[in-house]
């Protein structure tokens, strides 16, 4: 299968696997992502997610070039659209997508790595959205995330001319939030996904949507949404063991349910 799904306290990784392609994504590829991402998203039991690539040298070396050499232009709109609903699926999900970039996140891959809440990069990875260079767009929302994360002038640089950043380079400019060794990262980003899972799933869900509002929308009405948010987390149990157990000075223990 060339996407593996693991699930461990909480924590679920997907792999992505596709050894002969560099883990390119090809519409199988995409079809299983996106079944992981909505079992993963309906799994209470699952509170954060860790997305890598499988082998050596490679998270994801973008859309595959073999099946996409054949498309029509209407299949090349389907193939776009099954391509951005999946990214969209995962920043819709409950869950935090923490991205583990251990190699070439190119085209697709970096669309992959942009559509997930944090990126951690090993210091072999890659970024670019090198499509120019085969005469066509990013088509999985490259051209609308890079923009959002890293501002117009980086987007524009990397779209453009299709050059490639070295993971030092995409610290720098904000496309990713760590740099690891290529040996630590797993284990880096394991940590980072077990802290998230101890937190309140539902203080979780409504960060990510208020932070979401914030690239949506203006900001009054981001703020009005933050302020609903924010007063829903008193309706919930969670806010009120949080706040306990930090005036008793002991872990918390959240049920992640919602006020009635
Ligand atoms: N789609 C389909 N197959 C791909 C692929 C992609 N995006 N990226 C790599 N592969 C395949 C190669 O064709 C090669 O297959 P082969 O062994 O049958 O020839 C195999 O994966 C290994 O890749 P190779 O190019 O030999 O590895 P490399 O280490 O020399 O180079 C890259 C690595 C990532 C620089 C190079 O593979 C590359 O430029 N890939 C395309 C990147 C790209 O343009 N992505 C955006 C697509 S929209």
């Amino acid at each position: 299968m060339a996407v593996q799904v693991s699930r461990d306290e909480g924590v679920a990784v997907v792999t992505v696997d596709r050894p002969e392609a560099l883990n390119a994504l090809n519409s199988e590829t995409i079809a299983l992502l996106r079944e992981a991402a909505d079992e993963l998203s309906a799994d209470a039991s699952v509170r954060a997610v860790v997305l890598t690539g499988g082998g050596d040298s490679a998270f994801v070396a973008g859309a595959d070039i073999v099946e996409m050499s054949a498309l029509t232009a209407e299949e090349a709109r389907q193939f776009s659209a099954r391509g951005q609903a999946l990214m969209s699926a995962m920043e819709a999900a409950p869950q935090p997508w923490i991205a583990a970039v251990n190699g070439y996140a190119l085209g697709g891959g970096c669309e992959l790595a942009l559509a997930c809440d944090v990126r951690l990069a090993a210091d072999n990875a890659k970024f670019g959205q090198p499509e120019i260079g085969l005469a066509i767009t990013p088509g999985f929302g490259g051209t609308q995330r890079l923009s959002r994360n890293v501002g117009a002038g980086w987007a524009k640089y990397l779209v453009l001319s299709g050059r490639i950043l070295r993971a030092e380079e995409a610290l720098r400019i904000g496309l990713v939030q760590g740099l690891y060794p290529k040996d630590q990262l797993r284990a880096e980003a394991l940590k980072l996904a077990a802290e998230m899972a101890a937190k309140s799933t539902l203080a979780m869900r409504y960060c990510k949507t208020a932070v979401a509002a914030a690239e949506a929308t203006d900001l009054a009405t981001g703020q009005s949404v933050e302020q609903y948010l924010f007063s829903l987390c008193f309706a919930g149990q969670d806010q009120g063991e949080g706040m306990a157990a930090f005036l008793e000075k002991r872990a918390p223990s959240y049920e992640g349910r919602g006020g009635s």
